[in-house]
């Protein structure tokens, strides 16, 4: 029985989902994977007294420096043309944990006005990478690496505290460290790989959730959606989510690319958020203002 279609019809079908098929594959092997989207984002501080300025938070999530090629060079430009006052990179550094010249060169490429800070992930931890090299060379990429810790900076808005919480997937996470030395009035940002903590915040005092791990899917296929959520994260797989007990929960699509070397519908990011003092436009009761009892 020969495969080949004997109407006209259905091999002229035949061959334009072929075509489709070859497109598809090109797109999501070579075009897609290098094709950052800039994604720019607006969040209002209620917290934060009125007339403070704008900061600029580069958030860069899952960006597994394999090694330093046009995807990681024009994420450099990128972050450059941002100007930003604060860079986080929520997790996943690695892509197999054997490139640390690559890692340090693209890290040490990065540049804030007030510091730059990372947490481990899931990926770190399997390469073995925190045990290893990992600490020195983000140490002298002059990231501040956060382990269920924080570190305050002071800007004309007043105090903000980074909390970085250590990777929960291999359960190195501990949330009760990371917010121990956060007080009641600092704007807190909260830096963990994994948005599904969310579900653990119990009454924290959190303004900012800032998390990666779910790469929007990787690949996208239409009517069918994305291919592979990790575990938890189905819920939070991209964007600004609100969650309780009042923060505000950001989910990167990612930099890079875990297990296979493609993305499809699905590009990669940078997320530029503008942190802005006082209410949404419509808005009008503020929660607290910072440096008021
Ligand atoms: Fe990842």
């Amino acid at each position: 029985m020969s495969l080949i279609p004997r109407t006209r019809g259905k091999r002229l079908l035949l061959v334009a989902a072929a075509i489709m098929a070859a497109c598809a594959g090109v797109d999501a092997l070579l075009i897609e994977p290098n094709w950052i989207e800039v994604v720019r984002s607006v969040e209002y501080l209620p917290m934060v007294r009125p007339g403070a300025p704008d900061l600029t938070l580069v958030h860069l999530s899952d960006i597994h420096i394999g090694s330093l090629g046009y995807r990681e060079r024009r994420a450099i430009q990128i972050v450059d043309d941002a100007r930003p006052d604060l860079i986080v990179v929520s997790g996943d550094l690695v892509r197999g944990g054997d490139h640390p010249r690559d890692l340090q060169e693209f890290l040490s490429s990065l540049r804030s006005r007030y510091g730059n800070f990372v947490v481990w992930g899931n990926h770190d931890y399997w390469d073995g990478v925190p045990g290893a090299w990992g600490p020195e060379v983000v140490r002298r990429a002059g990231f501040t690496l956060l382990t269920n810790s924080s570190r305050a900076i002071t800007y004309p808005g007043g105090r903000i505290v980074i909390a970085g919480l250590d990777d929960p997937v291999t359960g190195h996470d501990n949330l009760r460290l990371a917010m121990s030395r956060v007080l009641r009035q600092d704007l807190c940002i909260l830096v963990a790989h994994t948005p599904d903590i969310v579900s653990s915040l119990g009454n924290w005092d959190i303004d900012l959730v800032l998390a990666g791990h779910t790469h929007g899917g990787q690949v996208r296929l239409p009517l069918v959606g994305p291919l592979y959520i990790p575990y938890a994260s189905r819920e939070y797989l991209e964007g600004w989510f609100n969650v309780p007990p009042g923060a505000r929960l950001h989910v990167s699509r990612g930099l890079g690319w875990s297990w296979l070397p493609v993305r499809f519908l699905c590009r990669p990011t940078i997320d530029v958020i503008t942190l802005r003092a006082g209410q949404p436009p419509g808005q009008r009761v503020p929660k607290s203002i910072i440096g008021q009892s």
